[in-house]
């Protein structure tokens, strides 16, 4: 049965003693909490490849700004091992944040170039945070496979360029994007949406299907075309803010430009949306060329 751990040395000696007794990987998800069938996917993705999975529960401080959500972020630690012992987690790692930031921190992981466009231009600090809070939990765990949703597609390019250039020994390893049926990405942030809101997000998922389409029949698109398309549609919802639309490289997330693409590549389209105070994202990566 599952195990919960609140401190930094629990968790070392629980992973100490699996690694003692078994040679299989361990295997590592980081997730906020408030977990949803996209946070259980991750896990049972663990599950099948690792022989321990780990996952951690922490709403981290750090990656917030002034003004967002981190006092409201929505917490529910019961149910959250419920669904984290039917996906099949061993251990739940959920520390304070006196545990994880005992003193003032001073030493931070900043990534440039991935870390400056989309979120980290709307949310200055945001992945510096999300590094730093990463590399202290790959630091903890000490996993051979860590499990990211594309969801947050810069994230996962942001951790990836982190771990190449740090040479942290672990393999991170991208999960898909879970959907609810009628295309709206799972998100613990949904709960904050009106009904209304709720219908009207479906926006986003919408014209990320209709930038796939329009790739698709029109092979030399340019970027241009496609971030107009995307907004066109988005702005159909009246309660649509729309924080940025754009088209990127992925995963080097630079500017692209058709005639510069080499022939094996991928572009990234990326939204982010407030609806009221609820900012929401997505995005759909496109194999092209
Ligand atoms: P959180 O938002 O809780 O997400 C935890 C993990 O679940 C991330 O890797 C995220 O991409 C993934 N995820 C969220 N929604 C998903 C969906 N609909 N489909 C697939 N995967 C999904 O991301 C964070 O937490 C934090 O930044 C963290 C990495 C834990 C650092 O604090």
């Amino acid at each position: 049965t599952i195990e919960v751990v609140h401190t930094i040395s629990d968790l070392r000696a629980r992973v100490s003693a699996f690694r003692r007794s078994s040679e299989k990987p361990v295997g590592f998800v980081p997730t906020m909490g408030f977990l949803h069938e996209g946070h259980a996917s991750l896990i049972r993705q663990a599950r099948e490849r690792c022989g321990l999975v780990v996952l951690s529960i922490f709403v981290n401080p750090l990656q917030f700004g002034p003004n967002e959500d981190f006092e409201r972020y929505p917490r529910d630690a019961e149910r959250d091992l419920q669904v984290a012992e039917a996906a099949g987690a061993d251990i739940v790692f959920m520390p304070d944040v006196a545990e994880m930031y005992p003193r003032q921190i001073r030493t931070t992981v900043s990534v440039t170039g991935v870390s400056e466009r989309l979120c980290g231009a709307s949310r200055p600090g945001h992945f510096d945070g999300v590094a730093t809070v990463v590399s202290k939990l790959f630091h903890m765990v000490q996993p051979d496979q860590a499990f990211f949703g594309l969801k947050d597609a810069q994230q996962v390019a942001v951790i990836q360029q982190m771990v190449n250039d740090l040479n942290f020994p672990v393999e991170i390893v991208p999960c898909p994007i879970l959907r609810e049926a009628d295309g709206l990405a799972l998100s613990s942030r949904n709960v904050y949406l009106s009904d209304e809101e709720r219908k009207q997000a479906l926006v986003l998922s919408q014209s990320l299907k209709k930038a796939e389409n329009f790739v698709q029949s029109n092979p030399n698109f340019a970027a241009h075309e496609l971030t107009q398309l995307v907004q066109n549609h988005i702005v159909t919802a009246p309660l649509a803010q729309i924080d940025y639309v754009e088209v990127l490289e992925y995963p080097t997330l630079v500017p692209f430009e058709s005639s510069y693409l080499s022939d094996l590549t991928s572009i990234i389209v990326a939204v982010a949306v407030k609806f009221g105070n609820t900012r929401l994202i997505d995005n759909i990566i496109l194999p092209i060329g």
